[in-house]
């Protein structure tokens, strides 16, 4: 198979170098290996129309790395208008937050077909091509368009509301049966996909049979992979961090104190504000833990120019001081907060050194950074995972100490319990998350798409595609073992 990969942010390939978010973290090492090219924005854009719309092809490892510098017309429309200003707060239920034109809109189909007819460069016989994420929802059938007939797979990585939330999407409707041009939707959880079952139903009027949905644009299957990380590597990599420089300073500078770790793109579906809330209450409620334990939150600045993350940044700031100027000491900072990024070797080391791991979204397609603090932690001595039940990666690690990020004692009460659990019940819940993780590893989730992408057309419609993944990931983990 030709496997063509489309996301909006690629990863550079550059070993240590900071990543913005989880689908480019995640997507690297698999791509790499997979022989397939990877396609998407060079950051960068160019005015007028192109006869050659790649900046650049570079090798990466068995594949290729192809990165297109966007229409500078439409940039804007797309990127911080319709993809990061209607649907990002619509996916992640701040209708509130929606703020969109006509011109977004536009500019989001103009940018979806300009990477359609960049794309018909890599259509081979044995092509296949899989779509990542909620920037191109009418890829697939701007592709059709132009006469690719090749199967093109979609996996949406953030959550799927409910319909009432989606139906705040100016065009959802259009947008939505573009999508079913698709021949196979993978959503990150069973509520997501029940969610988007329930709009093609209610909203387009059409049956769904045995995951399947047919429309004018034909089958389109709809299934549930939840997508992992690589547990083993991550875990070599943290052991391995421990002598780097940020690492050892870290520890260092810690004194025998303890540490909490939170490391998020600064976004208003991260509930950070709330987060930072708990730990003031935390502090308020239990004297003994000011000086004893901080907090590292690593909050990386993200879609700057988007006024709803404008204002965050600024709230973000002020609670933190206002937090630190109530219980700090002359020798003592409660929470060390950095708006900058860290390659993942580094932040290997910092989650391993870090007691307890924060993950608290408000809303969250899986959270990769639940899976990388699990997989990071000394086995011997594990730290305590406290994560949203918000977080589809929940739904798997139902071994953490669970939350509701919008109880804020409730909150400052579970970090209190993680930071005085003893080792035998931190080991049990630890074992129990990271034999999850073993099995559900981002090797598996890119095999098991892939597989099920390159059966959606040969498959009868009564085959139902869940009990192939579920077949698929025990025995891969029984040959693995
Ligand atoms: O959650 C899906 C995702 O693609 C993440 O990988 C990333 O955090 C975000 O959405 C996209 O972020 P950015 O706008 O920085 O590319």
């Amino acid at each position: 198979m030709n496997l063509v990969v489309v996301s909006n942010r690629v990863a550079s390939g550059r070993a240590n170098e900071p990543m913005t978010g989880g689908l480019a973290a995640a997507l690297l090492p698999v791509v790499e290996n997979s022989g397939a090219i990877w396609v998407g924005s060079s950051g960068h854009v160019r005015e007028g129309s192109q006869k050659e719309p790649f900046a650049e092809i570079e090798a990466l490892g068995t594949g290729a790395l192809a990165t297109l510098d966007l229409p500078a017309a439409h940039y804007g429309g797309y990127y911080e208008g319709f993809a990061n200003s209607a649907l990002w707060p619509a996916l992640h239920s701040r209708s509130d937050l929606i703020r969109v034109s006509l011109e977004d809109y536009s500019s989001y189909r103009e940018v979806n077909a300009f990477m359609a007819r960049a794309l018909l460069r890599f259509k081979k016989p044995d092509a296949a091509f899989w779509v990542q994420d909620y920037h191109f929802l009418a890829l697939g059938a701007e592709l059709r368009d132009l006469g690719v007939r090749e199967p093109i797979g979609f996996f949406l990585h953030t959550p799927w509301p409910s319909s009432a939330v989606i139906e705040g999407v100016p065009h959802h409707r259009e947008l939505i049966e573009a999508m079913l041009a698709y021949d196979l939707i993978g959503f990150q959880t069973e509520e997501d996909c029940e969610n988007f079952h329930g709009y093609v139903r209610a909203e387009l009027g059409l049956e769904i049979h045995d995951g399947v949905v047919t429309s004018h644009h034909g089958r389109t299957r709809l299934a549930v992979f939840p997508i992992g990380i690589d547990p083993e590597k991550f875990a070599q990599a943290a052991a391995k961090a421990v002598s780097h420089p940020d690492v050892s300073r870290l520890r260092r500078s810690l004194n025998g104190e303890r540490l909490a770790i939170g490391v998020d793109r600064l976004d208003y579906s991260k509930g950070l504000i709330n987060r930072i809330s708990a730990f003031d209450r935390m502090w308020t409620a239990h004297p003994s833990l000011s000086r004893t334990v901080s907090l590292l939150q690593i909050a990386t600045p993200s879609r700057g120019s988007i006024e709803a993350y404008g204002t965050l940044q600024s709230e973000v700031a002020k609670l933190v001081s206002d937090v630190n100027g109530r219980h700090g000491e002359v020798d003592w900072t409660p929470i060390r907060y950095l708006n900058k990024g860290y390659g993942q070797p580094v932040l290997a080391g910092l989650y391993r050194t870090a007691q307890v791991g924060v993950v608290t979204p408000l809303h969250d397609g899986m959270n990769l950074v639940a899976k990388e603090y699990v997989a990071a932690q000394n086995p011997l001595d594990p730290g305590v995972l406290v994560l949203s039940s918000f977080a589809g990666a929940a739904k798997e690690l139902d071994a953490a100490l669970l939350i509701n990020p919008h109880d804020i004692d409730g909150m400052a009460r579970q970090i209190a319990v993680a930071l005085k659990m003893s080792i035998e019940e931190r080991r049990e819940r630890w074992h129990a998350m990271v034999r999850k993780l073993k099995v559900a590893s981002v090797q598996a989730w890119f095999a098991h798409f892939l597989h099920v992408l390159s059966d959606v057309r040969r498959t009868p419609l009564q085959a139902a595609t869940r009990p192939i993944v579920l077949e698929l990931a025990s025995r891969r983990a029984a040959n693995n073992r």
